[in-house]
């Protein structure tokens, strides 16, 4: 009796901690933080109980989610980012918002962006909280930090090289020019006399870069791999419907319904290769597969979507795809060769390059980017704890009047004349990207002044420029291509 007693009081005593400990982190904290900001100068919206201010930030997105855009309005920020946009005018470019229980710093800021983003010694490390998005990734270079990222780094690294990727334009070109190929066998075959086809390209040119990547990273084609692609892209979706839910820990190990397809998922997402006895010893297979599915996930749908938005003011922009036509014209265009064999032509396509760069700003393919702090930390001036989640809005700042001028929110390549450098008040206002050493390369390269190139970026470009490329030349035939 007197031990069930004593086992009863020891439980008893253990709750008691573990609910303090969840009322100090649900109630406290919140309000001491809050304080402690308020007393910098830090501003937001109230914390509210557990959900903090995910509820509010639901309800604006679906309030906004039956909106449709006029095609010459490209502020797609009331859809994507209705938060920021209410409470940017409300509380500055930067304030503290509330992820359920965590504090969440908006740095809206390009100057606060960068003095966190150029940071090398792991004060900002990524963030990675919700345990969706960890799954889809595992290790992989976009969710590794430190030491681990750097030992993978090293191993992925000889893939970037730009000679490499120079030497993958030939098989990318091939990839685009097989889908143009297909889009003219379907006009030729169409008994529709006044030669028009309807394209679907944004489901097009998802298998498109699919197929570069399974050719160009697996060696292998899309029609492969498609069983293990389809999969990975159905756990991308769970990962992100998941993204504005609280994180409460424990959780991802119950057997909820969301939880067992993840699973399910990932197993089928991380079938193994065949040569498993070949693992190389700087990355273990698992990694391997993780290092995989990042390339997927990271390389896939960014490139589609940005092509599916260049496609889309190439159609609204008329004289632009003439410009366009003219310069591939000129530049050797029709020489398929000279692009396939080294990729250097794409160098010369300025007028392209700059269409794609003002495709970037306003129809960023990664429209926001989390990193944390790592202990106490001065952000913007203000103070701020560990384990703070700090949010770069890229296509809110993409929009930024005081950044980019008052025709920020028009589609205007010429501001990419110069470089990128100089196309706004700040130099690296442009984030699309992610590195902001390679931001900086870039805009050596535009400038003309340095021969560094981020090789992330390098690789994206080769492989919009190609298809770009192959693009014009599909609309310089007399017939008429309808995007939607
Ligand atoms: C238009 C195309 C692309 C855009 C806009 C884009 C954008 C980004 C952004 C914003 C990040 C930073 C994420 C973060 O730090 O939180 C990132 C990381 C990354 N991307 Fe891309 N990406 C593109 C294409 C690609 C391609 C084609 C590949 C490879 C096949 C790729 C591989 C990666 C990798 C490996 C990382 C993690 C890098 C690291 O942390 O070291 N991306 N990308």
């Amino acid at each position: 009796m007197g031990l069930a007693w004593l086992v009863a009081a020891a439980v008893a005593a253990v709750l008691a901690s573990w609910a303090l400990n969840v009322l100090v982190y649900l109630v406290w904290r919140p309000y001491a933080i809050t304080r402690k900001l308020r007393a910098q100068g830090l501003r937001g919206p109230g914390y509210n109980f557990f959900v903090g201010n995910l509820g509010e930030i639901k309800r604006l997105r679906a309030d906004a989610a039956g909106v449709a855009l006029d095609v010459n309005d490209h502020d797609f920020i009331p859809m994507v980012q209705p938060h920021f946009r209410k409470w940017i005018p409300l509380y500055g470019r930067t304030f503290v918002y509330w992820t359920g229980a965590r504090p969440t710093v908006c740095m809206g800021d390009v100057n606060v962006v960068k003095q966190v983003l150029s940071d090398r010694t792991g004060l900002y490390p990524k963030n990675l909280m919700n345990p969706h998005i960890a799954r889809l990734l595992g290790k992989g270079l976009v969710l590794t930090d430190g030491e681990e990222w750097k030992r993978h780094r090293r191993v992925v690294h000889p893939a970037f090289n730009m000679d490499k990727i120079k030497m993958m334009t030939a098989t990318m070109s091939g990839c685009a020019r097989s889908m143009i190929s297909e889009w003219e066998s379907q006009l030729m075959m169409g008994s529709n006399k006044t030669q028009v086809v309807e394209v679907d390209v944004s489901s097009r040119f998802e298998e498109l870069t699919a197929d570069v990547i399974s050719h160009t990273a697996f060696g292998s084609s899309y029609v492969e791999g498609k069983k293990v692609f389809l999969a990975q892209r159905e756990l991308q979706f769970l990962a992100f419907s998941t993204v504005f839910d609280v994180q409460v820990p424990g959780f991802r190990y119950l057997p909820t319904e969301k939880n067992l397809k993840t699973w399910k998922l990932d197993r089928k997402a991380s079938s193994a290769p065949e040569e498993q006895g070949k693992t190389p010893a700087l990355m273990s297979l698992d990694e391997i597969i993780d290092e995989c599915k990042t390339f997927f996930f990271a390389g896939h749908d960014t490139t589609s979507h940005l092509l599916t938005w260049t496609s889309f003011l190439l159609s609204t922009h008329p004289e632009w795809q003439e410009r366009l036509r003219e310069e591939v014209r000129c530049e050797g265009g029709d020489d398929d060769d000279t692009v396939a064999r080294t990729g250097d032509a794409l160098n010369k396509l300025k007028l392209v390059n700059m269409f794609l760069l003002e495709t970037l700003r306003l129809y960023a393919p990664v429209s926001l980017i989390n990193r944390k702090t790592s202990a106490d930390l001065e952000v913007g001036g203000v103070k701020v704890p560990e384990g703070t989640i700090l949010t770069i809005p890229i296509a809110t700042i993409h929009r930024d009047k005081e950044v980019w001028g008052e025709d920020a929110g028009e589609f205007r390549p010429e501001r990419f004349e110069n470089g990128v450098a100089r196309a706004a008040k700040h130099p690296n206002a442009l984030l699309s990207f992610f590195e902001w050493a390679q931001v900086v390369h870039r805009a050596e390269l535009r400038d003309g002044r340095g021969k560094g190139r981020g090789r992330h970026d390098a690789a994206a470009e080769v492989l919009d420029g190609a298809v770009t490329q192959n693009l014009m030349k599909a609309i310089a035939t007399t017939r008429t291509v309808t995007v939607r």
